[in-house]
């Protein structure tokens, strides 16, 4: 099936390491669009991996897998003309060439949630870092696996330095504008 125009529809794709603050900003530009009158469907690496992705693990294969499928169901959403929101480590340039490849690239707006390795272990949300660093978890994406931050990321939010508010609505704006892919 052929895309819509990408007026509508966008695949607004969320990078970044554990902690850094994909959940919370996807939450955030959701809301914000509601309230702007635009509805939008929000997928969420930590929600996929509960139901979804029940069977895939944190191997370069399994996170393949996962975000194939998470590209996949991006796809079918686009066809309706929905606007996307996904929020996924996604650590690797070429899974997220692949997600590119598969949403459609006229799409797929690469926002890089940046925020030091150093800040995600401190703030440790879930307490995973703890149990990275003590060996409970392997694979620990920026731990004892890979993060390849995005060369030319369409935006870069810094959540080290900006508030949630500032960068969120930095993220609505750029939406908004239907701004550059
Ligand atoms: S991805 O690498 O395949 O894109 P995804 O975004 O779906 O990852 O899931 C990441 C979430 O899974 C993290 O926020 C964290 O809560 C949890 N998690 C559990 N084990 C790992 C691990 N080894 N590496 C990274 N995240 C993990």
């Amino acid at each position: 099936m052929s895309l819509p125009s990408p007026l509508n529809a966008r695949l607004v794709w969320l990078t970044g390491l554990s902690g850094a603050g994909k959940s919370t900003l996807a939450q955030a530009l959701q809301q914000q669009l509601r309230e702007a009158g635009r509805p939008s469907v929000l997928l969420d690496g930590d929600r996929l991996r509960q139901g979804l992705c029940a069977d895939l693990d944190f191997s370069p294969q399994g996170r393949r897998e996962n975000l194939r499928r998470a590209a996949e169901l991006s796809r079918l959403l686009l066809e309706q003309g929905q606007l996307v929101i996904a929020a996924f480590i996604s650590p690797l340039r070429s899974d997220r060439a692949m997600v590119r490849d598969i949403g459609g690239a006229p799409y797929f707006v690469e926002v890089f949630v940046r925020c030091p390795l150093a800040v995600c272990q401190a703030r440790d949300v879930k307490g995973l870092y703890k149990k990275a660093n003590s060996g409970q978890i392997a694979q620990f994406t920026g731990i004892s696996a890979p993060y390849e931050a995005p060369d030319t990321p369409a935006l870069m939010l810094d959540t080290e330095a900006a508030s949630v508010q500032a960068c969120s609505t930095a993220l609505l704006d750029h939406v908004l504008q239907g701004g550059s892919r």
